[in-house]
């Protein structure tokens, strides 16, 4: 038993009839740790997170919640509050209405100010006593945020929070979790965009089909070497196009992104290909104007690894 960890996982399996949801899963979450998971539709996400919340069991593996081995009972783990495929609310309650009622259900009582606090956090103050019918979905994960803030949980799970969220409301969340994670709870989210979390987790745990494909810090992602696409974009784009079919690695690719702007040009290469390419077009006199990753290197390195995954089935 480590108390350090929120979460420790080992070798869990879950089924649904002959489909494999889960495949042997491994996964340490420390307290006071952002840690996203990230994988295409269908890759187990949202499965694995309802067995953190304790909504199905396992079906072979140990999992420790909070330092606790978590039996066979459907029943959240002490300590901990989130929420898959949305939140559970009253339509016909208002915000506050619905966080008195999950607080009442819960068995504790909310001090004075605790509730207008919260909807604070989350930007809910001005629809406070609107119904919860006519929320958004984004205003709905708020919501749901809202009411997992008020049982003061030591582990937040949350399931694609950032589905629904406009700016404001990304925002909000945002700075939600990053105070719990520095307060010290843990903090496991999901997401099937890298991008999204970029922002936010210090970890990530790439799922691909029920199996781990990367685990740990986004740094050592981002360092894997690897050829990227990148768009350029220059003063004299024939030329620049004639010198770079004429650079060893680089190669030029005919992707969406050239086609649709045909000022620019796309290339693959890994950065020493592409530090001579540069150096060579401003020495022929073509100034760079832009020169980008097509996808961040975070984003491209989960594609790789998702995409290789789905080729060995
Ligand atoms: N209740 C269920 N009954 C049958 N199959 C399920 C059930 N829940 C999930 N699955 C299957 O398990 C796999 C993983 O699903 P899920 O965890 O929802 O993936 P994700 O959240 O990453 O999109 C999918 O193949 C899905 O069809
Ligand atoms: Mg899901």
């Amino acid at each position: 038993m480590d108390t350090r960890l929120a979460i420790r996982a080992r070798g869990i399996t879950r089924c649904f009839g002959e489909v494999v949801a889960l495949d042997g899963i491994d996964l340490d979450v420390e307290q006071g740790q952002i840690h996203g998971l990230v994988g295409p539709n269908g890759a187990g996400k949202t499965t694995l997170l309802g067995l953190l919340l304790g909504l199905a069991v396992a079906d072979s593996g140990s999992l420790e919640i909070l330092g606790t081995p978590v039996g066979r009972a459907l029943a959240a783990p002490d300590g901990v509050a989130g929420f898959v495929d949305g939140p559970g609310l009253y339509p016909s309650l208002t915000a506050r209405q619905n966080l008195a009622a999950l607080a009442a259900l819960r068995g504790h009582g909310t001090r004075t100010g605790e509730i207008d606090d919260v909807l604070d956090q989350v930007g809910l103050t001005d629809v406070a006593d609107d119904r919860a019918r006519g929320f958004s979905l984004g205003m709905r994960q708020r919501l749901g945020l809202a009411a997992a803030l008020l049982t003061r949980p030591r582990l937040l799970v949350l399931d694609e929070p950032s589905n629904g969220l406009d700016p404001a409301g990304k925002k909000h969340v945002h700075g939600v979790l990053t105070r719990l994670a520095a307060d010290g709870t843990g903090v496991v989210l999901s997401s099937h965009r890298m991008d999204d979390l970029e922002a936010l987790c210090s970890e990530v745990t790439i799922i691909a089909t029920g199996r781990i494909v990367f685990s740990g810090p986004l740094s050592k992602l981002a360092a894997e070497n690897r050829e990227l696409d990148y768009r350029l974009r220059t003063s004299d784009p024939e030329a620049a196009r004639r010198l770079a079919a004429d650079t060893a690695g680089i190669r030029i690719a005919d992707d969406a992104v050239a086609r649709r702007d045909t000022e620019a040009l796309v290339v693959r290469a890994l950065v020493p290909a592409l530090d001579e390419l540069v150096v060579r077009l401003v020495r022929g006199g073509i100034a760079l104007r832009e020169l980008a990753p097509v996808v961040s290197p975070l984003e491209a390195a989960f594609l790789a690894l998702t995409e290789q995954r789905e080729d060995a089935r």
